[in-house]
Protein backbone atom coordinates (compact mmCIF):
# COMPACT_ATOMS: atom_id res chain seq x y z
CA UNK A 1 0.00 0.00 0.00
CA UNK A 2 1.50 3.31 -0.71
CA UNK A 3 1.94 5.69 2.30
CA UNK A 4 2.54 8.76 2.57
CA UNK A 5 4.34 10.70 5.60
CA UNK A 6 3.09 13.76 7.32
CA UNK A 7 5.41 15.76 8.80
CA UNK A 8 4.70 18.88 10.70
CA UNK A 9 7.78 21.16 11.76
CA UNK A 10 8.02 23.89 15.34
CA UNK A 11 4.48 25.70 17.11
CA UNK A 12 2.23 23.56 14.46
CA UNK A 13 1.11 20.94 17.54
CA UNK A 14 -0.44 24.36 18.91
CA UNK A 15 -3.22 24.43 15.86
CA UNK A 16 -6.75 25.57 16.98
CA UNK A 17 -5.32 27.95 19.61
CA UNK A 18 -2.56 29.42 18.19
CA UNK A 19 -3.14 32.95 15.74
CA UNK A 20 -6.43 31.49 14.94
CA UNK A 21 -7.17 34.43 13.17
CA UNK A 22 -4.04 33.03 10.35
CA UNK A 23 -3.76 29.48 11.12
CA UNK A 24 -8.06 28.53 11.85
CA UNK A 25 -9.32 26.97 14.79
CA UNK A 26 -9.06 23.40 13.52
CA UNK A 27 -5.98 21.38 15.53
CA UNK A 28 -3.19 19.08 14.55
CA UNK A 29 -5.86 16.10 15.35
CA UNK A 30 -8.44 17.31 13.21
CA UNK A 31 -5.60 17.60 9.86
CA UNK A 32 -4.09 14.26 10.45
CA UNK A 33 -7.91 12.89 10.55
CA UNK A 34 -8.80 14.97 7.70
CA UNK A 35 -5.76 13.51 5.81
CA UNK A 36 -6.81 9.64 7.10
CA UNK A 37 -9.75 9.86 5.58
CA UNK A 38 -8.63 11.36 2.45
CA UNK A 39 -5.39 8.51 1.67
CA UNK A 40 -8.29 6.01 2.30
CA UNK A 41 -10.31 6.77 -0.47
CA UNK A 42 -7.50 7.09 -2.29
CA UNK A 43 -6.39 3.52 -0.94
CA UNK A 44 -3.43 4.61 0.58
CA UNK A 45 -2.12 5.37 4.30
CA UNK A 46 -0.57 7.98 6.08
CA UNK A 47 1.96 8.35 8.83
CA UNK A 48 2.68 11.34 10.49
CA UNK A 49 4.65 13.16 12.98
CA UNK A 50 5.29 16.75 14.04
CA UNK A 51 8.56 17.87 15.67
CA UNK A 52 10.01 21.17 17.21
CA UNK A 53 13.18 20.30 16.76
CA UNK A 54 15.16 20.47 13.61
CA UNK A 55 17.52 17.34 13.96
CA UNK A 56 14.27 15.53 14.42
CA UNK A 57 12.61 16.40 11.52
CA UNK A 58 15.71 15.45 9.49
CA UNK A 59 16.12 12.01 11.30
CA UNK A 60 12.26 11.49 10.69
CA UNK A 61 13.08 12.16 6.83
CA UNK A 62 15.61 10.24 6.65
CA UNK A 63 13.63 7.48 8.55
CA UNK A 64 11.08 7.61 6.16
CA UNK A 65 12.51 7.48 2.95
CA UNK A 66 14.46 4.57 4.16
CA UNK A 67 11.42 2.94 4.96
CA UNK A 68 10.35 3.26 1.46
CA UNK A 69 7.73 5.79 1.31
CA UNK A 70 5.80 7.24 -1.64
CA UNK A 71 6.14 10.80 -0.83
CA UNK A 72 6.32 13.39 2.12
CA UNK A 73 4.41 16.36 2.62
CA UNK A 74 6.45 18.86 5.08
CA UNK A 75 5.79 21.82 6.47
CA UNK A 76 8.47 23.18 7.92
CA UNK A 77 6.74 26.26 9.56
CA UNK A 78 9.54 28.62 10.63
CA UNK A 79 12.51 26.08 9.37
CA UNK A 80 11.54 26.85 6.04
CA UNK A 81 13.02 30.13 6.37
CA UNK A 82 15.78 29.63 7.83
CA UNK A 83 17.11 26.13 8.13
CA UNK A 84 20.42 25.04 5.47
CA UNK A 85 20.25 21.31 7.58
CA UNK A 86 16.62 20.85 6.81
CA UNK A 87 16.79 22.18 3.20
CA UNK A 88 20.08 20.05 2.90
CA UNK A 89 18.30 16.97 4.22
CA UNK A 90 15.27 17.28 1.77
CA UNK A 91 17.51 17.70 -0.99
CA UNK A 92 19.72 14.44 -0.36
CA UNK A 93 16.06 12.43 -0.48
CA UNK A 94 15.22 10.37 -3.46
CA UNK A 95 11.61 10.21 -2.18
CA UNK A 96 9.32 13.33 -3.64
CA UNK A 97 8.48 15.79 -1.12
CA UNK A 98 5.99 18.78 -1.48
CA UNK A 99 6.16 21.67 1.04
CA UNK A 100 2.64 23.08 2.51
CA UNK A 101 2.36 26.46 4.21
CA UNK A 102 -1.34 26.89 6.25
CA UNK A 103 -1.35 30.75 5.49
CA UNK A 104 0.17 32.23 2.47
CA UNK A 105 3.23 33.34 2.91
CA UNK A 106 3.35 36.55 0.27
CA UNK A 107 0.44 38.13 2.53
CA UNK A 108 2.37 38.37 5.57
CA UNK A 109 5.70 39.56 6.68
CA UNK A 110 8.51 39.60 4.14
CA UNK A 111 10.90 37.34 6.07
CA UNK A 112 8.24 34.40 5.53
CA UNK A 113 8.39 35.41 1.75
CA UNK A 114 11.12 33.16 1.19
CA UNK A 115 11.74 29.76 1.62
CA UNK A 116 15.07 27.65 1.83
CA UNK A 117 12.92 24.40 2.04
CA UNK A 118 10.82 24.85 -1.01
CA UNK A 119 13.64 25.44 -3.59
CA UNK A 120 14.49 21.96 -3.04
CA UNK A 121 10.81 20.09 -2.87
CA UNK A 122 9.14 19.10 -5.93
CA UNK A 123 6.71 21.60 -5.46
CA UNK A 124 5.04 23.80 -2.59
CA UNK A 125 1.29 25.25 -2.21
CA UNK A 126 0.60 27.96 0.56
CA UNK A 127 -2.11 29.85 1.56
CA UNK A 128 -4.90 27.40 1.26
CA UNK A 129 -5.15 26.03 4.64
CA UNK A 130 -5.51 22.21 5.51
CA UNK A 131 -6.75 22.07 1.78
CA UNK A 132 -3.36 22.79 0.34
CA UNK A 133 -2.51 19.28 2.33
CA UNK A 134 -4.97 17.39 0.89
CA UNK A 135 -3.91 18.53 -2.50
CA UNK A 136 -0.47 17.48 -1.88
CA UNK A 137 -1.62 14.08 -0.87
CA UNK A 138 -3.52 14.06 -3.84
CA UNK A 139 -0.47 15.27 -6.56
CA UNK A 140 1.85 12.90 -4.54
CA UNK A 141 -0.47 9.76 -5.59
CA UNK A 142 -1.46 10.24 -8.69
CA UNK A 143 1.96 10.87 -9.24
CA UNK A 144 3.08 7.60 -8.30
CA UNK A 145 0.93 5.54 -10.33
CA UNK A 146 2.93 4.05 -13.26
CA UNK A 147 0.39 5.90 -15.82
CA UNK A 148 0.86 9.24 -15.03
CA UNK A 149 2.05 11.87 -16.68
CA UNK A 150 4.50 13.30 -14.33
CA UNK A 151 6.07 9.72 -13.88
CA UNK A 152 6.48 9.55 -17.56
CA UNK A 153 8.50 12.80 -17.60
CA UNK A 154 10.52 11.54 -14.98
CA UNK A 155 11.19 8.45 -16.61
CA UNK A 156 11.62 9.97 -19.92
CA UNK A 157 14.12 12.42 -18.16
CA UNK A 158 16.23 9.61 -16.03
CA UNK A 159 16.91 7.39 -19.30
CA UNK A 160 18.60 10.02 -20.94
C1 LIG B 1 3.55 28.31 8.42
C2 LIG B 1 4.12 29.67 8.01
C3 LIG B 1 5.44 29.93 8.71
O1 LIG B 1 5.97 31.19 8.33
C4 LIG B 1 5.23 29.94 10.22
O2 LIG B 1 6.46 30.10 10.89
C5 LIG B 1 4.51 28.75 10.71
C6 LIG B 1 3.39 28.21 9.93
C7 LIG B 1 2.17 28.03 7.77
O3 LIG B 1 1.80 26.88 7.74
O4 LIG B 1 1.51 28.95 7.32
O5 LIG B 1 4.75 28.27 11.81
O6 LIG B 1 4.42 27.29 7.98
Amino acid sequence: MKTIGVLNGPNLAQLGTRETEIYGTETLEDLEQLLRKEAQTLGATIITEQSNHEGIMIDTLERWSKQGVTGIIINPAAYSHTSVALRDAISGLSTPCIEVHISNLYQRESFRQHSLTAAVCQGAICGLGFTGYVLALNALIQQSNPTSLTHQKADAVTSK
